[in-house]
C-alpha cells in the first residue's frame, strides 16, 4: 500500500501532504511534497538502478554519481531568472538570453557529497565550492561536524548542498543549520536517494529549504541505512569498503 500511494502521488502531481507507508504499512510518514522534486527521468531511473546493484564497482559508481548530479542540477536551477543580451550571430544581430545575476555555491557534505561536485560544476562552471565535513556516528547515527569552509560571500549565493544519501536527515539538517548561521537564504538540498524519514526531518526542521532527489525509498533499517538504498555511498565512491 505504501509504495502504491507514493507512485500515485507522483502520477497525479499532487503536492500537499504526501502519505507514505513504511515497513509494510505499519507506520506512515507524512510530509509536505510541495518542496520536494523527484527527478525521475527514465535515464535517471536507469542509471540509479545500476548504482544500486552491488555488482557495480567504484569507477562506474563514481561516474554515475557525477551524471545524476548533473541531471539534478538541471532541475534545481530551472527557476533561475534570465535577462536579454544583445549578440551578433554570423548571420545577424539578435537578442539572446543569459542567466541574470544569480551566484551559486556548491556545498558538498564530506565525504560522499564530493562525488556530486564535478557534475554540477560542468553545469555551472562559475560556481564557487564550499565544504561542510560531517560524519555519522556509527552507533548513535548522530552527525558530527569536523570541517566547514564557505566562500566569503556565501550569504548572497544560492547554495546547492549536495550529498548522495538522505537517511535520518541528521547530516543534512546540521549542514543546513550551519549555512543558515552563515546568513545563507537560498538553500537547495540535492540528494540521489532519500528515505521518507530524512525528508520529513529536513522539511520540518527548515521551513524554506527545497529538496531534490532521484528516488524516495521505502524506509531505514535498524542501522539507519536506506532500504533498498545503495549501501554506503562514500565507501562505494572512494573504494573504502
Ligand atoms: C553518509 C551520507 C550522508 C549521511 C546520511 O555519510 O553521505 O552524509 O551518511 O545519513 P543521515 O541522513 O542519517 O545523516 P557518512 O556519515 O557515512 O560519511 P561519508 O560521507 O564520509 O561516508
Ligand atoms: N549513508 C549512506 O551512505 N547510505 C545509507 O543508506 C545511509 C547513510
Amino acid at each position: 500500500a505504501s509504495f502504491r500511494a507514493l507512485t500515485h502521488l507522483r502520477q497525479t502531481g499532487r503536492t500537499k501532504g504526501a502519505r507514505i507507508g513504511h515497513t509494510g504499512g505499519l507506520m506512515t510518514i507524512e510530509f509536505d511534497r510541495s518542496r520536494v522534486t523527484v527527478v525521475d527521468h527514465p535515464l535517471v531511473q536507469h542509471k540509479l538502478t545500476i548504482m544500486r546493484s552491488e555488482q557495480t564497482g567504484s569507477k562506474q559508481f563514481r561516474e554515475l554519481v557525477k551524471e545524476l548530479a548533473l541531471f539534478e542540477g538541471y532541475e534545481a536551477t530551472r527557476d533561475f531568472p534570465l535577462e536579454d543580451i544583445a549578440i551578433k550571430t554570423p548571420i545577424c544581430e539578435t537578442t539572446g538570453k543569459q542567466i541574470s545575476g544569480r551566484k551559486v555555491a556548491i556545498v558538498p557534505i564530506l565525504r560522499a557529497g564530493l562525488g556530486m561536485v564535478d557534475g554540477l560544476l560542468e553545469l555551472i562552471p562559475a560556481a564557487r565550492v564550499g565544504h561542510v565535513g560531517m560524519y555519522r556516528d556509527e552507533v548513535t547515527h548522530e552527525p558530527h561536524e569536523y570541517y566547514a569552509k564557505l566562500p566569503g560571500d556565501a550569504g548572497q549565493r544560492t547554495c546547492l548542498v549536495v550529498d548522495p544519501m538522505l537517511a535520518t536527515g541528521g547530516s543534512a539538517t546540521a549542514a543546513i543549520d550551519y549555512l543558515r548561521r552563515q546568513g545563507v537564504k537560498d538553500v537547495r538540498l540535492l540528494v540521489l536517494v532519500a528515505a521518507p524519514e530524512g525528508i520529513k526531518t529536513v522539511l520540518e526542521h527548515d521551513s524554506e529549504v527545497r529538496l531534490y532527489t532521484c528516488a524516495i525509498d521505502e524506509c531505514l533499517n535498524d542501522a539507519a541505512y536506506i532500504v533498498p538504498g545503495l549501501g554506503d555511498a562514500g565507501d562505494r565512491i572512494f573504494g573504502t569498503l
